[in-house]
């Protein structure tokens, strides 16, 4: 009797289930609009097979369990795959992990899991992609969809920069498929947002997301907008060759001209896997694409036909899964900030979630439209999303958990720092607060940045302590931090003789500072590290910058109209000007070099062309470049015979291996800092 009940209660619950699973994998797959989290789609899908495991009779072979991913629409022609794209089998801790290779030792022989190679590879989290190339020569790109039957999209696939349309090298077989992952850069992402939202266009949800729809268009000519890279990560057909090993077919996708990941790496033992994936994921945050885990795989391919498949999934593949990048939490409020430049920004207060290695409680949201676009009212669950060394957004609104009557945010009309009454800026879609130099919120930015570390780096000037000169009256603005005295100093809570000392010190220290720096420093609109050395290194010292026009300023690389008429009308400003001759009155100076007093040759690094490549982790690339061409440094994309140095982080590929073939020193980033710290006043 019970057992009837049970069963029926099951039998309910697998049909919950399954309608659930599916439409959530609708939601993702053919519209590219998911409405919950991955993490939240995992535990779902997870407790239907559970389910379905502990009642085999309740099966059904159209069990969504039965078939990841979904119907192609009708839009796209359909390709069937000759060979099926398969999905991964997954695992998420060092044990299962070790189940795993116990099972390749049941197959092969005990002990053989330590003893065999295996690829490990990032697992991208993108799209997967087929591409035929036929005597060398793309002929089709199709889709994953359900793993038998994809869609065809060469069209939009020939637009990728990045995929060859001919393959390049010797030996190329006469029909090649190269599988691979289509993704988005985390930069190519922020960025083509913040032009989408400054239009008033939808931005992406995120790059996985915006990968999908970008790679569904039917007009192609709106892919070729979108910013698409690809790494190729496994071969489906091959006529015409018979590779041996996996890192072999991935060598040859090299030579062929297909972009292979290079933190892609071949290990023995699945001790090493284990630290593969560990390291693999402490470079998460750092790199520029998304990675949602690590693929491993028998590297020999007799060895994985040996292995063979279980209903779709490789035995000889395993994807080991990292903590997810997403997650819902309820937002609590929503507040208005006002920025350095006087911009107000909306940010949303968070109930504090674990997200992507780090709790999370603000995340970013733009600007008013933004609010309006994704309907956020109080008390809403949000679905957010955090990855890379970024701050977090917020997807979109979970609507089923919208409670009634939920009061939406109003637009403040007035500065919330100092009551102005705000204006709307057209040109940047931004609400801005007028009072520029007299509005406290801003005074405290501007002098948080002018002593950032980027600018005026003063050592111990932290934001307690802006706040504190602010409130106190000491400041009004940046020059005034060098008029202040010790005993002012401290005077302060919490500050004695010594620490006063000590900012003194600093403040000292820092008024022998670089141009770019200093130009950094002043916060003109849209002048950031790269713009800063970009000036000083066309012009000649300050004074030249200042009595530059707009068309002088456009010479400079990277500066367009509108970067040119910020700096002009900058220096234009009476008030801004005074600024200037005040710091420099004060003593602001730097050893002037390159171009400016005509003294070349001064700067440390003049006459030397220096290249960044692979993953840096201590600092942005934008850093690193703008520090170099501080000293005197060029910064080049390319290495050639004129480059002098190169400096290598983790994942760097072709642009080392010629470094090393033209014998042009190599350092690591470690060895970047410290070259920095000795030649850096
Ligand atoms: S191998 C049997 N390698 O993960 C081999 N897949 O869950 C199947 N993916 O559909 C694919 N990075 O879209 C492989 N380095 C990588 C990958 C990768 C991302 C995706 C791919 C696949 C899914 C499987």
């Amino acid at each position: 009797m019970a057992d009837t009940v049970d069963r029926r209660a099951a039998a309910a619950e697998l049909a919950r289930l399954r309608e659930l699973v599916a439409h959530h994998l609708h939601r993702y797959h053919v519209l590219d609009d998911p409405e919950i989290s991955d993490a939240d789609f995992d535990r779902l899908f997870d407790a239907l097979r559970e389910l379905e495991a502990q009642h085999p009779d309740l099966f059904t072979p159209d069990s969504p369990s039965q078939r990841v991913g979904a119907a192609p629409q009708d839009r796209f022609a359909s390709v069937a795959h000759e060979l099926p794209m398969l999905s991964l089998d997954k695992c998420t801790s060092g044990e299962e992990l070790d189940e795993w290779l116990r099972r390749i030792d049941d197959r092969l022989g005990a002990g053989r899991a330590q003893q065999i190679s295996f690829t490990a590879e990032p697992k991208i989290d993108g799209v997967a992609i087929s591409l035929l190339y036929t005597d060398g020569v793309l002929t089709r790109a199709a889709t994953r969809g359900d793993g038998e039957t994809g869609e065809d999209v060469t069209a939009n696939v020939r637009t990728i920069e990045q995929i060859p349309l001919r393959l390049t090298g010797d030996n190329v077989p006469a029909r090649l498929e190269a599988r691979g992952e289509i993704y988005i850069a985390i930069a190519d992402f922020h960025r083509f947002n913040e032009a989408a939202i400054k239009s008033g266009d939808k931005p992406m949800v995120n790059p996985r997301n915006g990968a999908a729809g970008s790679l569904r268009q039917l007009d192609s000519r709106l892919t070729a907008q979108r910013p698409l890279s690809m790494f190729c990560y496994s071969a489906g057909v091959i006529d015409g060759w018979s590779p041996d090993s996996h890192w072999q077919v991935l060598d040859a996708f090299s030579d062929w001209g297909l972009r292979t990941n290079p933190l892609t790496a071949r290990v023995q033992g699945g001790d090493a896997l284990t630290r593969y994936v560990d390291d693999l994921l402490a470079q998460r945050a750092g790199l520029d694409y998304e990675i949602d885990g690590a693929v491993l795989k028998v590297d020999d391919l007799a060895a994985q036909r040996q292995l063979g498949n279980v209903t779709r999934r490789p035995r000889w593949a395993m994807a080991y899964k990292y903590p997810s990048e997403e997650a819902s939490t309820r937002l609590v409020d929503v507040e208005f900030q006002v920025g350095r430049t006087g911009a107000v920004t909306p940010v949303a207060r968070l109930e504090p979630v674990f997200v992507g290695g780090v709790t999370v409680s603000n995340a970013t949201l733009h600007n008013m439209d933004e609010i309006e676009r994704l309907d956020l009212r109080r008390g809403d669950t949000v679905l957010i999303h955090r990855a890379g060394d970024v701050i977090p957004q917020v997807m979109r609104v979970v609507m089923s958990e919208r409670q009634k009557r939920a009061r939406r945010f109003k637009a403040p009309t007035v500065c919330p720092s100092c009551g102005t009454a705000l204006v709307f800026d057209d040109e940047e879609v931004v609400v801005r607060c007028p009072n520029a130099l007299g509005c406290p919120a801003q005074q405290k930015e501007r002098i948080r940045h002018f002593a950032s570390r980027l600018a005026l780096d003063i050592e111990g000037l932290g934001d307690k302590l802006v706040e504190l000169l602010l409130a106190e009256d000491l400041i009004d603005g940046p020059a005034d931090l060098f008029r202040l005295t010790a005993e002012q100093i401290a005077a302060l809570p919490r500050m004695g003789d010594k620490s006063a000392d000590n900012l003194i010190n600093a403040l000292e220290r820092s008024k022998t500072t670089t141009l770019p720096r200093f130009l950094y420093a002043l916060g003109i609109r849209e002048v950031g590290e790269a713009t800063a050395a970009a000036l000083a290194e066309h012009f000649d010292g300050l004074d030249a910058i200042r009595a530059a026009d707009v068309a002088a300023l456009e010479e400079v690389d990277d500066v367009g109209p509108i970067v040119a008429a910020k700096i002009e009308a900058f220096f234009a400003d009476p008030a801004q000007a005074a600024v200037v001759d005040d710091l420099l009155a004060l003593g602001l100076n730097w050893p002037a070099h390159g171009k400016q007093g005509g003294t070349a040759g001064d700067a440390p690094l003049d006459g030397e062309t220096w290249v960044l490549t692979g993953t840096l982790e201590a600092m942005k690339r934008t850093e690193a470049k703008a520090r170099l061409m501080a000293l005197g440094a060029k910064v080049a994309g390319s290495v050639s015979a004129k480059t002098t140095q190169v400096v290598a982080g983790p994942g760097a590929g072709s642009k080392l291996k010629k470094a090393t073939e033209l014998e042009i020193p190599v350092m690591d980033e470690a060895g970047l800092i410290e070259r920095l710290a000795e030649l850096e006043p």
